[in-house]
This record gives C-alpha cells, structure tokens and sequence, in this order.
C-alpha cells in the first residue's frame, strides 16, 4: 500500500475526473476557482440522504430549495407544508428536527451554521454522521465521513474480513487515518462516490480503481465478498386495518399519528395500531366495508400488512377516534396511507368523490 498521502491524492485526482453531478454539490472544478458550497443546501441534503438514495433524495432537494432558499424561510413555514412535502421520504422525525434545527439556526443562531463538529452536533436532527458530513462538505474541516459506502471501501482496502457490524470501529479507525487535511471535503465526497460508482456492493469495476494496487481485498480476490456480515434475523410482519371513512359532505375522517414514534405526527387514517393480529376498533359505528386485498409495506424493522375498511359517515356522526377534515391531498399522507386510500378508492366508487 502506498504511502497514505499519495493515496488520497490518486483519489482526488480521480474526483477531479470523476465527480457525479448533484443538485447540492459544488464541484470540484468551482471549489478549485473558489466557489463554497451554501452550508444550508449541504445540511439540507445532508439531513435528507440519511437512510435515503441519491436518485430519491433528488428531486425533493430541488423542491424544498425553490420553496425554502434560505434558512429564514424555512424556519418560517407552517409545519404541515413541510410535513406534507416531506411525505414519501420517510423516517418523517427528520422532517421535525428539520424544522426544529432551521427555527434553532434562523433564530438563535442569527442565521449562521456552526462550522465545527461540536456545534454542528448541538443541532436537532445532526448526529456525528451528518455532523462530519457538514464539517467536511460545507466548511472543509478534517473530518472523516463514514457510511456504508466508506465502510466498504475501507473494509476492502485493509482486507478486514471480520462481519460487521463488530468491524465498525475498525473501519472507522482505518478510515480516520486515510483523511488528508488537504481538500477534505473533496475527499468526503470522493471516497462516497468511489463506493457508489466502482466498489460497488456486487460487482467492483477494480479494473479502473484508483485504488487497485493498494487494495488488499483485490490482492486477495475476496473485493466482492466484503464487508462481511453476520446474517440477518427476518423481519418480523404486524397487521393492521386501516379505516377510510367520508362524511357525507366530503370531508375524510383522519387522525394525527403521536409525535413520538413511527410516522410521528403525520396524518393517516384511524386504527394504525400495528401488531400480532389485525383486531382494530372502528373509529365510528358504520356500515365498514372490506375493498378486498391488502396493503403491503415495509419499513424499517417490520413488514406491514394492512387491511382496508370503508365507509360513508352520516353528518351526525361522532367518532370516538381522528378528526374530520374538509379537504385532504395525497401529498398530505404518508406513503403508506396513500396506498390504503389508493386501495380504498375503487370500493367507494363515482359518488364518493376522491381526493383533491
Ligand atoms: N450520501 C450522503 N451524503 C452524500 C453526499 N454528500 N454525496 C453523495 N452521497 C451521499
């Protein structure tokens, strides 16, 4: 293996050629004639591409900057537009801390970011991931960003085939040595794009690697075999029913999901306890239809089988459970419910009206 700062060099000097194009990224060509990236558009992405894909997170980074440019702006929207154009990102606690992290930087903050990781790590929603990611990214301080990309880069480097995720800390050790202080932000981006673009999970382009007659995994001719990982346990399934009511005059019968937890303040339609058997309580006596077939969704530690129920309220209706409202968006809900309405619609038919 070559000396580490010549490494880190090779890498850049493949960055400087290689570099994907993102809507938040200053690349290298602009960061070389002085161009620094908006520490707002770097934590924004940053927040979003947790536990989120590039090709996902897109398209929703372009959005929320054309309606929130700035921190300022952000800070002072209403929590359901937000919440709402979050929807289908999923993991909508970011979407809280989002807020809560721009009305902490817009206010108390006077508008500035912090640069450093401690300050950084103060804001709701930054852990020492996104903390690195911004310190590197946006302010080009020394810090070593470690993903799933790094971890497997690295893991095939040195050759560690121990499973993670005990060999965690090992590859962040390794990954922390490799850091250069020059163009360390660069250098964040460049090992990330070097796991998403050639150490690819299945089947590593080694052949082009600017890192192949370092790489002990190569030598070795395991690249594809690692990261090692002991296996996994299954995820388990819950049941549910979801019910889709509508009063008479249009308005749908809904509920605000707790704060706290799964989904945690989104809408979505009554009865989303999830467990064992799908035994829910109806919200309201009616006359509870069954659209046939399920919902099938997967999150991140179980798969969800929902079951969906309809009904047209009458005016006087008063439900034990949710609340009515008078107009509702698909882009309101949660992926998730989305499909119950989607699986819902066909069973209510022309007179029942739909969503706007
Ligand atoms: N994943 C998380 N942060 C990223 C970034 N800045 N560039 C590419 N992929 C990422």
């Amino acid at each position: 293996m070559r000396d580490r700062r010549v490494m880190a060099e090779a890498l850049l000097d493949w960055y400087d050629q290689h570099a994907r194009v993102m809507p938040w990224r200053v690349g290298p060509s602009e960061r070389a004639e002085g161009v620094r990236p908006d520490p707002y558009a770097v934590w924004m992405s940053e927040v979003m591409l947790q536990q989120t894909t590039v090709a996902a997170v897109r398209d929703y980074f372009t959005r929320f900057m054309t309606l929130w440019p700035r921190v300022h702006d952000l800070a002072a929207a209403e929590d359901a537009r937000v919440m709402g154009e979050w929807a289908g990102l999923g993991y909508y606690a970011r979407a809280r801390n989002l807020l809560k992290c721009a009305r902490e930087v817009s206010g108390p903050l006077n508008g500035v970011f912090p640069d450093t990781l401690d300050g950084l790590r103060a804001l709701p929603g930054v852990g020492p991931y996104t903390a690195a990611a911004i310190a590197a990214i946006a302010f080009d301080r020394c810090e070593t960003v470690v993903d799933g990309n790094v971890e497997r880069v690295m893991a095939r480097l040195f050759a560690i085939t121990d499973p993670m995720p005990g060999s965690k800390p090992a590859l962040r050790a390794v990954a922390e040595q490799l850091t250069p202080d020059r163009r360390p932000g660069d250098y964040a981006q460049a090992v990330m794009d070097l796991g998403a673009t050639i150490c690819t999970p299945k089947s590593p382009a080694c052949g082009i690697c600017p890192w192949r007659e370092d790489c002990g995994a190569r030598a070795a001719g395991i690249a594809a075999t690692l990261p090692a990982r002991t296996p996994k346990t299954p995820k388990p399934v819950r049941h549910g029913i979801a019910y889709v009511g509508q009063r008479d005059d249009g308005a749908w019968l809904v509920e605000t999901r707790p704060e706290r937890g799964l989904l945690g303040g989104m809408l979505g339609w009554p009865g989303a306890e999830w467990g064992a058997t799908a035994k829910v309580a109806p919200p309201v006596a009616a006359d509870w239809r069954d659209p046939g077939g399920e919902v099938r969704h997967t999150f991140t530690h179980f798969h969800l089988r929902l079951g969906v129920r309809v009904a047209r309220l009458p005016l006087s209706c008063t439900p034990e459970r949710g609340y009515f409202v008078e107009t509702l968006a698909p882009s309101d809900l949660p992926t998730v419910m989305r499909k119950a309405f989607d699986l819902a619609r066909g069973e209510m038919g022309g007179d029942m009206g739909a969503m706007d």
